[in-house]
């Protein structure tokens, strides 16, 4: 077990480069059971989350290699339709297996994934959409178990917009007979990149990026060849550790047009952003002022970046306040905050985030994912030293955090717990 250790108080100055974004390349890792062939992702990060997904995949019967930051998956037989539960406790994601396995081999057994510290993230909506195109659903001892001839053609409508839900649909709609609709789809970055791969292997689709998504099924998909878009969420965390340490930092491969909701907010809270052909520059102010923030599905605030934002608002002139809409319990970042000198109080799905001048460095404790990158943060901004444990948490989202801050001029290590 390591920590990582952080002396703070120091602006971040210089350039980073955005490794691919993990929420892409776990959609493309497992479109590639779609096709009988040989595929190929690129600009792949070095994370847990990938590892798991590359067994997930030998284990189903794909042998998987990776050479530098490329991933290669062999989809040519598939032995196995089973996910097991010891695999997909570790990464919901697994569960995005369900559509390729279902259209490619008619069959499909997965743990369900469970809950999981930021809320209980049921898969229901994609069970429903499943059932919709004919699949037969049964749930028994923890596992989903699908089947289905051949998928048809059908019109879902999500009862809210699922990132998982929509990838899992267009995935089984891609290779289902006849035409599917899917309405009240997600619109995220990733969904489109995803249509884009999918595209390339001969799939028909229109609309993704939009609520309403048109997939005209085929026979068969060719393999995929292709590169990961940046990671949004990893670019926005280090945009605000600019922000907040009165730093001045090239974020390398942010794009403006992945990102404009949490633009807005950072300017309004004084950070001057500058979009260049490399990337998003961001300029730390002298005060940061306070900024209310609800989250929603994209392109509406992205609750993976609410931690992040409130660690900036806790240092703001004046009072702020966050609303998290999307997961029901995203909250637990703020007594480790609290534990730095921060001044929250929570009343439900709404933290009021008091800005104080400074906050104290002190050892604190992870507990998700974006929950640590928001105490890294803080610990950038506070005072004297910060000791940040459970890290395993950061390794599964961020490729590594510590050695690209530190290249910008923080002084933070990871050192054995
Ligand atoms: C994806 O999770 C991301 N994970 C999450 O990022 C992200 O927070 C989330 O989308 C929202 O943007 C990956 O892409 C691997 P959802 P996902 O289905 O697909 C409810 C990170 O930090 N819902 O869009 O699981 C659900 O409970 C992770 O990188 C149902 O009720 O999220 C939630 O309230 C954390 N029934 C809302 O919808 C369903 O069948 C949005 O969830 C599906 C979802």
């Amino acid at each position: 077990m390591h920590k990582i250790v952080i002396k703070g108080g120091l602006p971040l100055n210089g350039e980073v480069q955005i490794s691919g974004a993990k929420n892409a390349v776990l959609p493309l890792l497992f479109a590639t059971l779609l096709s009988a062939g040989q595929s190929e992702i690129c600009n792949v990060p070095d994370l847990r989350d990938i590892d798991t997904a590359l067994s997930l995949l030998k284990i189903l019967g794909a042998p998987t290699a990776r050479a530098e930051d490329c991933c290669q998956v062999d989809a040519r037989t598939i032995q196995s339709v089973e996910a097991p539960y010891d695999l997909v406790r570790t990464m919901r994601a697994s569960v995005l297996v369900l559509g390729p396995l279902l259209a490619r081999c008619g069959h499909a057994r997965v743990s369900l994934p469970g809950g999981c510290a930021i809320g209980a993230r049921p898969i229901d909506q994609h069970l429903k959409g499943f059932e919709a195109l004919g699949a037969r659903i049964t749930l028994e001892h923890g596992y989903v178990e699908a089947r289905a001839e051949r998928l048809r053609g059908a019109h879902i409508i999500f009862d809210m917009p699922t990132v998982g839900g929509t990838e899992n649909l267009l995935m089984a709609t891609a290779l289902a007979e006849g035409e599917s609709i899917i309405e009240n789809a997600a619109r995220e970055p990733e969904i489109v990149q995803l249509a884009e791969a999918l595209i390339s292997m001969g799939a028909k689709i229109e609309g993704a990026g939009t609520a309403r998504i048109h997939i005209e099924g085929v026979s068969s998909l060719q393999p995929l060849k292709i590169s990961v878009m940046p990671d949004r969420i990893e670019a926005g965390t280090f945009m605000i550790a600019a922000a907040m340490t009165r730093g001045n930092v090239l974020v390398r491969g942010a794009r403006q047009r992945d990102q404009e909701a949490l633009l807005k907010k950072m300017t309004e809270a004084g950070a001057h952003i500058d979009a260049t052909q490399d990337g998003l520059r961001v300029i730390g102010p002298d005060r940061l002022m306070p900024v209310d923030i609800r989250t929603s599905a994209f392109p509406g605030f992205p609750t993976d970046m609410q931690a992040q934002f409130m660690a900036m608002m806790s240092l703001a002139d004046g009072t702020s306040r966050v609303s998290e809409n999307v997961f029901e319990n995203r909250f637990m970042h703020v007594c480790e905050l609290q534990r730095l000198g921060a001044d929250i109080s929570i009343d439900g799905h709404s933290a009021t985030i008091h800005g104080v001048k400074q906050l104290h460095g002190a050892p604190v404790m992870a507990t998700d994912l974006r929950a640590s990158a928001c105490l890294i943060l803080a610990g950038l901004a506070a005072e004297n030293t910060t000791e940040v444990s459970r890290i395993y948490h950061l390794d599964r989202g961020y490729e590594r955090i510590e050695a690209k801050l530190a290249k910008l001029g923080a002084c933070i290590a990871r050192v054995p717990e």
